[in-house]
């Protein structure tokens, strides 16, 4: 009985009171329009107390645009301004270790709020889990702090409702590729399959162009810029006269599978 309350004594001396960490959020925003947040969304972003997006450096990052709708008070405000966006070939290894050094400080500081017991939510155009700048934090962070992925409602999803186009009928394949790829890539990629997307438009707009057409698939392309955002723009390929395509772009290549 004594020896258990002098362990019990120790143990309140010696241990200092156990700090419970915050939870890293990586919250998916959708597409532009804020009406398609979902309600877990909605929850977190009400209640974190650091709230996080990424940008170019002295521009507001989209999905802090979408969080608007609910974030009026910016003292829980995080910028994370990358260091470059289009500025280098994502391969250049000047670009890979600048990214790097920009991902682990960022995890420092993030880590920092999560030690200390705050949450810390990650705004993510879309969803977080695809093609998400998120993902590089979560991997650096996600053994040392409980995570949850609140799923988004994806840029190519509330593109291809807004363009009324169905993307795949029946057993359909989709492929989703990045415009960045070389034209010999997108060519092959491309010969096998039912419906595309083509994402990360930007200046590489009339490579794209060029292998949909030599695949004969430029008939059936549409455009869709910001999708779902006020200033969205949606045409089909074939008739738009310029190359000028924004970031927040993409092509589609609609399915013609079964209909019954
Ligand atoms: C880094 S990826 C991020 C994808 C995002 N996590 C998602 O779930 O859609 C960025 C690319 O997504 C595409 N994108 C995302 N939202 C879009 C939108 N509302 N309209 C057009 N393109 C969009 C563009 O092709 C852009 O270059």
């Amino acid at each position: 009985m004594e020896a258990g309350l002098v362990t019990e004594s120790l143990e309140t001396a010696e241990s200092p009171t156990p700090v419970t960490t915050g939870t890293l959020y990586g919250v998916g925003m959708g597409p532009g329009d804020p009406d398609y947040l979902t309600l877990k969304a909605l929850r977190v972003l009400e209640r974190a107390p650091v709230l996080v997006h990424f940008c170019k450096r002295g521009r507001r990052g989209n999905a802090r645009t979408i969080a608007d709708a609910v974030v009026r008070d910016p003292a829980r405000e995080m910028a994370l301004a990358y260091p470059y966006t289009t500025e280098l070939h994502p391969e250049d290894p000047a670009y890979v270790a600048a990214l790097a050094g920009f991902y682990d400080d960022a995890a420092g500081r993030l880590a920092d709020h999560l030690g200390a017991g705050r949450d810390v939510a990650i705004l993510s155009e879309g969803d977080p889990f695809f093609y998400g700048s998120f993902m590089h934090l979560w991997r650096r962070l996600k053994d040392r702090f409980p995570v949850e992925v609140v799923p988004g409602v994806t840029g190519m999803s509330g593109c291809w409702t807004r363009a009324a186009t169905p993307i795949t009928w029946g057993d359909d394949v989709l492929t989703v590729l990045p415009a960045t790829l070389s034209a010999a890539v997108l060519a092959e990629r491309l010969r096998g399959t039912d419906a595309a997307v083509v994402m990360k438009l930007g200046r590489h707009l009339p490579k794209v162009r060029a292998v949909l057409r030599e695949a004969g698939l430029l008939e059936r392309a549409v455009y869709v810029e910001r999708g779902t955002m006020a200033d969205e723009r949606v045409v089909p390929l074939a008739e738009k006269a310029d190359d000028e395509a924004p970031y927040f772009s993409m092509v589609l290549v609609p399915g013609q599978g079964r209909r019954p």
